[in-house]
């Protein structure tokens, strides 16, 4: 198990302007991070680039894909920010990285809970049925030719207030309460995903999208992006996502989000 610092605080200032003080020799001395509150988990992992992980009981700033917000509850969710280690990752191999912490995630939630069927659909969300259990956000700073990753996953632990969500907790899975604590995810997370992190470096992209497959929802659901609505083909070898339109035709899509409109498996 790895050490989590806890902060009570807010957010940290700038450290290169803070004085020697006790908060600044606890972060410098951290890799890993677990604020009481704080804006986003994201924010504070990309400010401070010493730092593996940053974690938070809640977040006033939680952020989703595509500019949404991220409801962050005390006590309802798992809010990590993980730095993968990756160094001269090209940058047009970043989007293997997002369907690696999604198959990574998903393998992880299946393995321990056999019976919750949870699936991704394209890109990375985690679905039990059509509700949303758990996300991913991919963020990339360039400097030069440096790129820095930071990587936020939500995962939904306790009762959540839409109907599009469902937490670990509604499922009825859980059995043991240390089910429910956030650290014990967040290592759980960090172990496998340091350890897959290699199949980046060595360009396995092949296995990061074959673990993103075995979890995909089912081939055939129907699914619309804006005006576009099509029955599910699966992702091809770039990641992109492949539908076919109701007039036959294989569209690709590329960025966004798709909706699911119907589950109607169709494996023919
Ligand atoms: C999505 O839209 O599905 C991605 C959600 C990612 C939420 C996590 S919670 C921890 C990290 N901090 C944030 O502000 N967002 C990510």
């Amino acid at each position: 198990m790895r050490k989590w610092q806890t902060i009570e605080k807010e957010a940290i200032a700038d450290l290169e302007t803070l004085e020697m003080n006790d908060l600044k020799a606890k972060v410098l001395e951290s890799e890993y991070l677990r604020f009481e509150s704080c804006d986003s988990t994201q924010n504070q992992l990309a400010q401070h680039k010493h730092l593996k992980a940053v974690m938070a009981d809640t977040q006033t700033k939680g952020r989703g894909r595509l500019g949404r917000e991220w409801i962050s509850t005390k006590g309802q969710g798992l809010y990590l920010s993980w730095r993968p280690d990756l160094d001269h990752l090209r940058f047009k191999e970043i989007p293997y990285l997002s369907f690696l912490v999604a198959g990574v995630m998903a393998d992880l939630l299946n393995r321990k809970y056999p019976k919750i069927d949870c699936c991704i659909k394209w890109p990375n969300d985690l679905l039990v049925g059509t509700q949303k259990l758990g996300g991913i956000l991919c963020e990339v700073k360039t400097q030069g030719s440096d790129l820095d990753i930071v990587v936020g996953i939500g995962l939904n632990l306790r009762k959540q207030a839409f109907d599009t969500s469902i937490s670990l907790e509604e499922l009825g899975l859980v059995l043991d309460v240390e089910d429910l604590e956030t650290v014990r995810w967040a290592d759980l997370f960090l172990d496998q995903l340091i350890e897959a992190q290699s199949e980046l470096m060595l360009g396995q992209f092949s296995v990061i999208l074959e673990r993103w497959r075995q979890y995909q929802i089912p081939m055939g659901t129907r699914m619309k992006q804006r005006e576009i609505v099509g029955t599910y083909l699966g992702i091809d070898d770039f990641g992109n996502l492949r539908l076919r339109s109701e007039d036959g035709q294989i569209i690709q899509i590329s960025s966004g989000e798709v909706q699911i409109a119907s589950i109607l498996p169709n494996l023919s």
